[in-house]
């Protein structure tokens, strides 16, 4: 499709399904030299495998590794794994859960645990890469899920919007702390993106038509939209970008 990512090797956490699974693709699809596909389980719904197969038939190296990524040393081994290929050039830091029952009174267990994927999750996945990028000296890019969410509150996901939140601004302080090195660290902000999580998450499922109607481009983004976007801030056509929260949402968060 285009030659973006070329020579580039990616590492995608979450990429089991959905956005992730899109990114996967789309780095091959662009380009990319090797793209690790890296999830919780080999098979949490579209499967890591049929995911590599995906990628092995556009020709590009690819290989499954399972991770946690709210446990660090899972993270650590991800990464590093990622030199069998010369190292990691793009990190897409994109695992990410909703909870079943979330708001105002959100239970403490859950919160912990989303905050534990969602926050600590991303951050040792930035670490991670950041630190084998420095010890290669290769000026890389680190792409950080974040959520329409994190940048406008909702009543029905204060967790998670407060997690997304902590998103956005991680970018921008990795960006100042890793920019000397010429490392990169963007997020990616999407809006209703038609995935299983959108599907399945109460009360995000239910809003997903409202947004939708209200929503300039009146429909849902698909992951590829999203895995677009990120190829763009993976590659040297982004090289004067960082720190930004790029929004891919079909125009929602700019109406009223
Ligand atoms: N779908 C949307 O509308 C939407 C909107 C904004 C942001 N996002 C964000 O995009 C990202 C991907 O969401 P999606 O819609 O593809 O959801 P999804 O549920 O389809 O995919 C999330 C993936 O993360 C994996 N995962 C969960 N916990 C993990 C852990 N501890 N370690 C490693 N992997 C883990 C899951 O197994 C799954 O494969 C998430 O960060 C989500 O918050 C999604």
């Amino acid at each position: 499709m285009s030659n973006l990512l070329e020579n580039k090797v990616v590492v995608v956490t979450g990429a089991a399904s959905g956005i992730g699974r899109a990114i996967a693709v789309s780095a091959a699809r662009h380009g990319a030299r090797a793209v690790l596909v890296s999830d919780i389980a080999e098979i949490p719904r579209e499967g890591g495998t049929p995911t590599t197969q995906e990628i092995e038939a556009l020709g590009v190296a690819t290989r499954f590794v399972r991770a946690d990524v709210s446990k660090k040393a899972d993270v650590d081994a991800l990464v590093d794994a990622a030199a069998e290929f010369g190292g990691v050039d793009v990190m897409v830091a994109n695992a990410g859960i909703t909870l079943p029952s979330d708001g105002a009174d959100v239970d403490e267990d859950h919160y912990r645990r989303l905050m534990s994927v969602n926050l600590d999750g991303t951050l040792f996945s930035a670490q991670a890469a950041a630190r084998q990028m420095k010890a290669g000296g290769k000026q890389g890019s680190i792409v950080l899920m974040a959520s329409m969410g994190g940048i406008a509150g909702a009543g029905m996901t204060v967790a998670y919007s407060t997690s997304k939140g902590g998103v956005v601004v991680m970018a921008k302080a990795l960006a100042d702390a890793l920019g000397p090195d010429g490392i990169r660290v963007d997020a990616v902000a999407p809006g209703t993106i038609d995935t299983h999580l959108l599907r399945n998450s109460p009360g995000i499922a239910e809003a997903a038509e409202g947004f939708r109607r209200r929503t300039p481009l009146r429909r849902l983004g698909k992951p590829s939209e999203i895995g677009d976007a990120v190829v763009w801030l993976g590659s040297d056509m982004s090289s004067y970008v960082t720190g930004i929260s790029l929004i891919v949402d079909g125009g929602l968060l700019n109406v009223i």
